[in-house]
């Protein structure tokens, strides 16, 4: 079959900040930023993408790139160019569980996803402007317990996102990235000068500009650990999410990306327009729910209760409402692609299936779970394992365990095995300094795998 490659590095970077900027930045990132006391939140996010995150993308696209293959098969063949034993343990940590996250990460992306498709009508309609404001978070409930409408509302983003998938790398994915990301960060600009200069903002901008040291342990009754690695959990996972970061999707598309093309150039790149979305997301969300008098720490329905609420009292609220959902959803569609070309890859690599036929299974699979995540969520099927519904349950095991999994096999593999040929394949295309390649040993070797190690020890012990 022939390979697919990214037209160009600006292609490829979009492409991949399309897949790192979605409903993890917009969404999430601002409510732990309130739920984790702001600025402290916002350094320890920094601290771990420069020790953990960094080296760790470094890796991933590598291992793409170096094997031109799939997530799985990625590790076989590099671990027999260095003569690796145990290869079926490597792809099986490394590759498998990358399928295993990115499934489920596929079922409940699309349930949240059709929750911003609805929301956008909601507004497009002038409706959302309209429901009284107690009755806003009963809004968002009934949402979540109508199966039918969530059903609707995920299924045509799973359409729209197979159809780019099917047109392929360069016409469909990579022009997806080049039109829409423009557009996208001209949206988030906007909504930051809205937002910042609303009256009472300047509490919610002090706030992500204050220093709360509790959250970072520094209690007035001495240090306490436990708050700290609450901070350090909840910024790495976070980090996992945002930066797409052991999913499996840096991985493949870097088997896309020209081994010509500098490496480090497009690493930088992609943290910085990752980090730039969620620190603006951040910038608009906080401020605007300060200066409606709410709290920034209420979780999960900021975007979706509290948010509303702010709509209502803006001047021209209609228009604004329109353009935040619409970033939303511009944002969620970039991600979906990526998180399906994983799947598509796989197929077309393994069973040497074509891109359209391979697609449409990945439609039906990533539908069915959908459909049956919603069914548990929305209480229309009884399902619950460990007391959880499907929902809650894969994004559970997505931010705590398959990422973190992956990501630590990845840190291994290159870190202990691997670091020859991927520093080989980084040479092709750029200088390495020695002073890096001591970074990204003592990174990989050591530090994270201690962060990774620390994130799951707590998560099974929690
Ligand atoms: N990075 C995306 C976001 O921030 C989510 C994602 C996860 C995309 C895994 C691809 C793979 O929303």
């Amino acid at each position: 079959m022939k390979k697919e490659n990214f037209g160009s590095q600006w292609g490829f970077i979009l492409a991949a900040a399309g897949s790192a900027v979605g409903l993890g930045n917009i969404w999430r990132f601002p409510y732990l930023c309130g739920q984790h006391g702001g600025l402290s939140f916002i350094l320890v996010y920094l601290l771990i993408l420069f020790l953990i995150c960094n080296p760790l993308m470094v890796a991933e696209i590598s291992i793409g790139r170096t094997s031109k293959s799939n997530c799985v098969d990625a590790y076989r063949i590099i671990g027999e160019s260095v003569g690796l034993k145990h290869l079926r343990l490597w792809s099986f940590f490394g590759g498998w569980f990358a399928v295993i996250g990115v499934t489920l990460c596929l079922s409940f992306y699309f349930l949240v996803a059709g929750w911003v498709l609805y929301y956008f009508l909601e507004a497009m309609s002038g409706k959302l402007l309209q429901i009284e404001q107690s009755q806003l978070a009963a809004e968002f409930e009934q949402l979540t317990k109508s199966f039918s409408i969530q059903l609707i509302c995920g299924w045509i983003f799973l359409f729209t996102t197979t159809l780019i998938v099917i047109a392929g790398v360069k016409k469909g994915i990579e022009r997806a990235g080049l039109y829409l990301m423009p557009i996208l960060f001209a949206i988030f600009i906007l909504l930051c000068l809205r937002s910042t200069t609303l009256d009472g903002a300047e509490k919610g901008t002090s706030f992500l500009l204050t220093l709360q040291p509790q959250y970072l342990g520094w209690t007035e009754n001495g240090f306490n650990f436990k708050l700290l690695s609450e901070t350090f959990t909840a910024a790495l996972g976070q980090a996992f999410i945002s930066l797409s970061l052991g999913f499996g999707a840096l991985l493949v598309y870097g088997s896309y990306f020209s081994p010509k093309e500098n490496m480090f150039k497009a690493v930088r790149h992609i943290e910085f327009f990752d980090t730039l979305a969620a620190l603006l997301s951040a910038v608009i969300i906080i401020p605007a729910i300060f200066s409606a008098g709410m709290s920034a720490s209420s979780g999960p329905g900021l975007t979706f209760i509290s948010l509303p609420h702010v709509f209502q009292h803006l001047s021209g609220g209609h228009f604004w409402a329109l353009i935040f959902y619409l970033l939303l959803i511009l944002a969620t569609v970039t991600s979906t692609i990526s998180i399906f070309e994983v799947l598509t890859n796989l197929l077309m690599n393994k069973l040497n299936m074509q891109r359209y036929r391979a697609a449409i299974v990945v439609m039906f699979i990533a539908g069915f779970c959908f459909t049956l995540v919603t069914l548990s969520f929305s209480g229309a099927l009884d399902i619950k394992i460990w007391g959880r519904d499907l929902f809650t349950l894969a994004d559970w095991l997505v931010s705590t365990y398959t990422a973190a999994i992956v990501s630590l096999t990845m840190a291994l593999f290159v870190g202990y095995k691997a670091m020859k040929p991927i520093i080989h394949n980084i040479r092709r295309s750029a200088h390495v300094s020695s002073a890096f390649t001591r970074y990204f040993l003592v990174t990989l070797r050591y530090i994270a795998p201690l962060g990774l190690s620390i994130l799951l020890i707590m998560a099974i012990f929690s």
